[in-house]
């Protein structure tokens, strides 16, 4: 098995650090309080609640729930994978707890559907208006009460920020109270920067205003990860000079994915030699790999974002975007121009801003269009 995971969480074995992070969310729930976790994307939020999750369930004291409502886009939507996940958890309760799961079943009647080839259950409510889907949520939120009596549960929501895209009823504010009235129950909320917080939680005018604790995820450290990728190179009898794993950390900038991208993709070339030359031959073909898809980022812009994208991406970084020096250097008509162009590369979440700095969000993108 490749030892650089590029997709879901496998093991404690497999991921790289996050002691500190791990530690504070535990932390968190243990003294009742919720917590949303943000960063850029790919930076590892999803990893990391699995990882915690993962640590918790160990304990055998709590249930941990988690829902990724990446997919979902109405509170009928949201109903069905909650309802679904609650079903799934019942297996592990008592047969008393099994007699008040069918109680809240009969309840609200859901229909009960079996996957062809897993036989994993789910769930799927009748909801045809905003009543009954009030109801319903309510009355789901009524059994997790019911059932977190006997034991505490931890619920993950993934991709949180879906919900601001649920049309009708104020779905942030009944989520909010049903959640709010939980007792044995704490949540962790996840997303992406740009929506999660500037949407949800810090907003003054939204339900959710500062009623949770935030984390902001950052790169895994370069001593950490320096040791992860040593380790899992000598397990796989891959041989590097001194150089190589400060260069693999420098052209993914530590960001998480494209770390265990270019690793995942040095162990599966078979290489056990490698040397600066092997290593960016291997970098040259994964962004030779991608060009399809830059190619049709640069469908979706106009000429002066490409411009402005392909400046941004050569700077690594760029301040003073409407700076005279900048737009001189780089051949970008006026700071007018440039202003507009940042916001349609912001809209696209082609690129993001750090502090007051902007970086391209793909680092293979970026990497590419800097050798442009
Ligand atoms: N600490 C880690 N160690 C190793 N791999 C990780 C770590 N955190 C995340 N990953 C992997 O990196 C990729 C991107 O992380 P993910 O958790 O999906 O990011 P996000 O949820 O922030 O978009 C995934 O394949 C994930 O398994
Ligand atoms: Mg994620």
């Amino acid at each position: 098995m490749n030892p650089f995971i590029i997709k879901n969480y496998v093991s404690p074995e497999f991921f790289c650090d996050r002691e500190k992070e791990t530690k504070r969310i535990i932390s968190a729930i243990n003294n009742q309080r919720n917590l949303t976790l943000s960063s850029i994307r790919k930076m590892g939020k999803t990893g990391l609640i699995h990882h915690v999750l993962n640590q918790l369930h160990k304990t055998n004291e709590i249930d941990t729930i988690y829902l990724d409502i990446y997919d979902t886009t109405s509170l009928s939507d949201f109903i069905n994978k909650f309802g679904t996940v609650l079903l799934q958890i019942k297996e592990t309760f008592s047969e008393k707890l099994k007699r008040k799961t069918s109680e809240f079943i009969q309840s609200i009647r859901p229909t009960i559907t079996y996957d062809n080839l897993t036989g994993t259950p789910s769930l799927s409510f009748y909801v045809d208006n905003e009543q009954m889907g009030k109801n319903t949520l309510d009355d789901l939120f009524r059994f997790l009460q019911n059932r977190s009596s006997e034991k505490k549960i931890v619920i993950a929501i993934d991709e949180f920020q879906q919900i601001t895209n649920y049309a009708g009823l104020n779905v942030e504010a009944l989520m909010r109270n049903n959640i709010q009235s939980l007792q044995n129950v704490n949540f962790i909320f996840s997303g992406s920067d740009k929506h999660l917080l500037a949407n949800i939680f810090t907003n003054a005018k939204r339900p959710f205003y500062q009623s949770t604790e935030l984390m902001h995820l950052e790169e895994i450290s370069t001593e950490s990860y320096q040791n992860f990728i040593d380790s899992k190179f000598e397990e796989q009898k891959i041989i590097c000079k001194n150089d190589v794993i400060p260069l693999i950390l420098e052209w993914t900038k530590r960001h998480t994915f494209y770390v265990q991208y270019l690793c995942n993709k040095i162990v599966s070339s078979e290489r056990k030699q490698i040397d600066k030359e092997v290593l960016k031959q291997i970098f040259h073909e994964i962004l030779q790999e991608n060009e399809a898809y830059y190619f049709e980022y640069r469908n979706l812009l106009t000429s002066q974002q490409w411009k402005l994208i392909t400046a941004i991406a050569k700077e690594s970084g760029v301040n003073k975007i409407s700076g005279s020096s900048f737009i001189r250097k780089h051949n970008l008509s006026n700071p007018s121009t440039v202003r507009r162009g940042i916001n349609a590369l912001l809209e696209k979440e082609l690129i993001y801003k750090k502090g007051e700095i902007f970086y391209v969000y793909d680092v293979f993108f970026s990497r590419w269009l800097e050798r442009r």
